[in-house]
């Protein structure tokens, strides 16, 4: 079983969107194992965003981030990092796919609402940085058995 690192953006908060993401990933099926409603600090976006730094979107993407509360969450399922990703769509809205959550959500790159992990490596890294072990909950669905 897969796992990655979700988090809506400042302006996907701001725009209500939260309660929509997750309705979206939890009719698909994925499971919530973690999740928490947070700002994000300067040390935490940059060692997020690591990667990019010295990229010309940086400064703005880290002032962005940092800007207002953020909803970061953990999901679960085979694949979920490539599913996600594919529900998500491309960063550039444009190029989204139609029925994506950029796609139908987002108009601008630097506005695109929402993060997902882009592979393994990076889905554990991400998650070992946002949470905490005690704040993972792993849980069987015996409840739900016929979904
Ligand atoms: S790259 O250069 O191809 O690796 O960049 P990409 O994977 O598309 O994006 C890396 C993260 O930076 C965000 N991004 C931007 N933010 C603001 N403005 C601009 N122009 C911009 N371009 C890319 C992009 O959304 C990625 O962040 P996450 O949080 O993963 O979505």
């Amino acid at each position: 079983m897969e796992r990655t690192l979700i988090m809506v953006k400042p302006d996907g908060v701001q725009r209500g969107l939260i309660g929509e993401i997750m309705t979206r990933f939890e009719k698909k099926g994925l499971q919530l194992v973690g999740a928490k409603f947070m700002l994000v600090s300067e040390e935490l976006a940059e060692t997020h965003y690591a990667e990019h730094k010295g990229k010309p979107f940086y400064e703005k993407l880290i002032t962005f981030i940092t800007g207002g509360p953020v909803f970061a969450m953990i999901w679960e399922a085979d694949n979920v990092i490539a599913l996600t990703r594919a529900m998500i769509g491309k960063t550039d809205a444009v190029e989204a796919a139609p029925g994506t959550i950029r796609s139908d959500y987002a108009v601008h790159t630097n506005l695109n609402l929402i993060h997902g992990s882009d592979s393994p490596d990076n889905a554990e890294r991400e998650i070992s940085l946002w949470f905490t072990p005690e704040e993972i909950v792993s849980y069987e669905r015996t409840l739900a058995r016929w979904i």
